[in-house]
């Protein structure tokens, strides 16, 4: 096998990972994967054939798996979630931009994503850069977000009348543990390079602490119209064995949903994280 190559995809987020089997990295290899996974906040390696013990070991190299309250688990893998979509169902998991578990008071670190089945066309999915995102803003609306505080939770989406839970019936579930709200700053510094990261998500974030719904969301709209722009993006086309690793701090995913009549399955592993400041 070539040597470990990490090739960046665009210059806002995202790399790809060469030469690697990802079940047998030695130290040095997984130094520069997890040094990569926090530069770049995205990595894509292509390829891998992963049992789901393997899909678990690889994922447990870098940090305690958190456990997905709402996703229906992989058959006799409780730590591994489905990410499902039947023929002649119509709505997807992930369908939006956000990020995953803003709503805990620790939000998770990065979820791991391996692609079981994909459809034969169709089923891509978006990343954004909030480093990329942050950068890019006037230093005058910088200094206005330093000491705000954005209000995310669950109980809109995974809740008992939350969007998922109705239109994912089956595949969602746990509804009546969807009661975490939490309160982070706007401005989050990455727990790992102390980047200054945009960390509010179009999917859990609910509000700013001490604003008017109205001029919360006056604001949020604007960042996420900003965050969203295409130069902060970047678009994954998978095969089976593909694996994305995000970091949920530094990222936004969206899972497009355009691929109605065929299959596709994905098992995702979620990581603990830090609290953010
Ligand atoms: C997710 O939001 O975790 C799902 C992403 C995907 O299926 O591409």
């Amino acid at each position: 096998m070539p040597a470990l190559k990490i090739r960046p995809v665009s210059s806002a987020v995202g790399a790809e990972v060469l030469g690697v089997d990802v079940k047998n990295l030695t130290d040095g290899e997984f130094d520069a994967v997890r040094d990569a996974y926090r530069t770049h906040g995205v990595l894509f390696f292509r390829e891998q054939a992963l049992s789901p013990e393997q899909h678990i070991a690889f994922a447990e190299r870098f940090g305690d798996i958190n456990v997905n309250r709402f996703f229906t688990p992989v058959d006799g893998h409780p730590r591994i979630a489905e990410v499902r979509k039947e023929k002649d169902q119509k709505i997807n998991i992930g369908g939006g931009w956000h990020t995953d578990h803003s709503y805990d008071q620790v939000p998770a670190m990065g979820s791991m994503l391996l692609a079981r089945e994909v459809p034969e066309s169709g089923g891509d999915t978006l990343f954004a850069g909030m480093g990329a995102a942050y950068d890019a803003l006037s230093d005058g609306l910088k200094e206005t977000l330093e000491p705000l505080r954005g209000v995310h939770s669950s109980r809109h989406v995974f809740g008992n009348k939350g969007k998922a839970t109705e239109a994912m019936e089956g595949r969602i579930g746990n509804a009546e543990a969807a009661t975490q709200d939490a309160v982070h700053p706007l401005v989050a510094r990455h727990p790992d390079t102390g980047r200054k990261l945009l960390y509010v998500n179009p999917g859990f974030t609910i509000g700013i602490d001490g604003w008017s719904p109205l001029e919360a969301k006056a604001l949020l709209d604007f960042l996420y119209q900003h965050a969203q722009r295409p130069e902060f993006s970047y678009r994954f086309q998978w095969q089976p064995g593909s694996i994305a690793f995000w970091d949920n701090r530094a990222t936004w995913h969206y899972a497009l949903n355009d691929y109605h009549g065929q299959f596709r399955l994905m098992h995702r592993i979620t990581l603990e994280g830090q609290p953010l400041h």
